[in-house]
């Protein structure tokens, strides 16, 4: 593929080994519920958000697709565990999805034993073969019927549900399943189910004349965050006081981290225009769960009346729930894909006229050009048009900041990292993408960014082991990418959508398993 700019230290071979990394460490690959599953009305599911968002709204993915049958892992879980048994993986990431288990989002309204089964069903089958399971309670689809009912995250109501739902998963599965993850990506659905109404529930998104159809940009989104964190530290609490005795599991959080660099590093401007990015991004999550408060320079401008009036928006968590909110993680999960450049956007902070409240405080882009006409480009870009370039480097740069800044002192996964092909479901056969070179070399350059944080960081003082100690794949199969329909293939296995929804390795699949088959540290 043709790049704009070469990145020739991203040519070589890093030569990576399964020996460089930490006796214990996980190795898996990712997917989550709406994405694979299908049977989108199976067995007694209710429906969620996203059945209903892409079903009423085709005009807003890319093809105009949806999710109900996409690579109906649900109908093909047996085959799937052997394919995973296969690339050699000791993890695989999945979600349960709510309305799978619970139809109408409550307990009160009943559960639903066919969907619990099809999870207990697919946790055996993935011990039987050596599998162990690391699963995400919420990646996007939300039960419509708490939506309806109550606007889902908008309303504090959505915690008890969400606690109950925790619960439920806890009580059948929690034998089993020792990693738990709460939320996967909260910024990302929050911005793109509440700033530009992308994702479901398709909230805040301008119309072709520059008006806010639905919902409110400007308060939503800190509403819905602040929601999001409460169900994240009451299920926390609630499964360190009631479980963890019995079931010696975890309970971790996963953010998305898009690292940023100025797009003028003599530009003092810039550097401020990274760190109002991270901090309205990553750090939006984590520095609540550091300090229980939100970070300085969202206190900052989202409280400054003149600016706009989400003042009235940024809840101030209760002493009781600060308490509980700090530390309210045994591990931090981070998917990491790619880095943009930053750089401060005009109108500064305090003359804005109108609208959305984070993305106007910062440009981010893969390729800068500067006011001489240059073009940069922040790494290797796989794809012309992808957003995922390959930026290496700067996951290390991104592990030192989140020591730094946040001073996390639990072990980290990174739970997401994968680059995409893109194409058309109908054009792009297996023969054209099964030589998935740029997948390999990025996956390669990925773990070898970990050898070096490990090298540099380690999760605390007395215990000095290396800070990342798992590392997943995304993505397990080709499946739905959400607004983008089928028009990106993240999989390390491809999926034939004109012939029976057949798997056949990429190259990037036998590759890692040959990577997984070496000799691990200590053999
Ligand atoms: C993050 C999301 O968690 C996942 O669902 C998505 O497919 C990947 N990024 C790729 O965009």
């Amino acid at each position: 593929m043709a790049n704009n700019i070469e990145f020739p230290e991203y040519d070589k071979d890093p030569n990576v080994k399964r020996q460089d990394f930490p006796p214990g460490f996980m190795w898996g690959v990712g997917s989550s519920s709406y994405q694979i599953e299908g049977a989108w009305n199976t067995d007694g599911k209710g429906l969620h958000i996203w059945d209903c968002f892409a079903q009423r709204n085709p005009a807003k993915i890319a093809d105009g697709s949806n999710a109900c049958v996409t690579v109906d892992s649900y109908h093909r879980m047996k085959e799937d565990v052997q394919l995973l048994k296969k690339m050699g993986v000791n993890y695989y990431r999945f979600s349960i999805s709510w309305s799978r288990v619970l139809p109408g989002g409550k307990v009160s309204m009943g559960k639903n034993v066919e969907g619990i089964n099809y999870y207990n069903r697919l946790i055996d089958e993935l011990q039987a073969n050596g599998i162990e399971p690391f699963v995400t309670l919420y990646h996007w689809d939300l039960p419509n019927a708490l939506e309806e009912e109550y606007m889902g995250f908008l309303s504090t109501k959505i915690v008890d549900d969400f606690v109950n739902y925790a619960e439920l998963c806890f009580w059948e599965f929690g034998d089993r399943v020792k990693h738990w993850v709460t939320f996967n990506e909260p910024y990302r659905f929050t911005y793109n189910g509440y700033v530009d109404g992308t994702f479901a529930p398709g909230r805040g998104g301008k119309n072709k004349d520059g008006k806010v159809e639905v919902g409110d940009p400007e308060t939503e989104p800190y509403i819905v965050a602040a929601n999001i964190l409460k169900c994240h530290l009451v299920a926390y609490r609630m499964y360190e006081e009631v479980f963890k005795s019995i079931q010696n599991g975890q309970v971790g959080i996963t953010l998305d981290a898009t690292y940023l660099v100025p797009a003028d590093p003599t530009n003092p401007d810039d550097i401020k225009a990274v760190e109002y990015a991270l901090e309205f991004s990553f750090g939006w999550f984590m520095e609540p769960l550091v300090s229980g408060t939100w970070p300085k320079s969202m206190q900052k401008f989202a409280t400054t009346p003149s600016v706009h009036h989400a003042t009235r928006s940024l809840y101030e968590f209760t002493e009781e729930e600060k308490k509980k909110l700090i530390n309210s993680y045994d591990f931090l999960g981070i998917n990491y894909y790619t880095s943009y450049y930053a750089q401060l956007n005009e109108p500064l902070p305090g003359t804005l006229s109108d609208g959305y409240i984070y993305d106007m405080r910062y440009n981010a882009f893969g390729i800068f050009t500067d006011k001489h006409g240059n073009k940069k480009q922040i790494g290797e870009e796989a794809f012309p048009g992808s957003w995922v370039y390959l930026c290496a480097n700067e996951l290390v740069d991104l592990m030192i900041y989140i020591k730094k800044t946040y001073k996390v002192e639990k072990p980290c996964m990174i739970t997401e990292n994968g680059s995409p092909e893109l194409n058309d479901k109908n054009k792009t056969g297996y023969e054209q993408v099964k030589d998935d070179t740029f997948r390999q070399k990025y996956l390669k350059w990925h773990l070898d960014a970990i050898r070096r944080t490990n090298a540099l960081l380690t999760i605390d003082n007395i215990t000095k082991k290396p800070l990342i100690n798992g590392y997943f794949a995304w993505s397990f199969t080709d499946s739905y990418e959400w607004a983008s329909g089928y028009t990106a293939r993240f999989g390390m296995n491809y999926v034939d959508y004109n012939d029976n929804l057949h798997r056949y390795p990429k190259n990037s699949a036998i590759w890692f398993k040959k990577f997984l088959s070496e000799k691990k540290l200590g053999e």
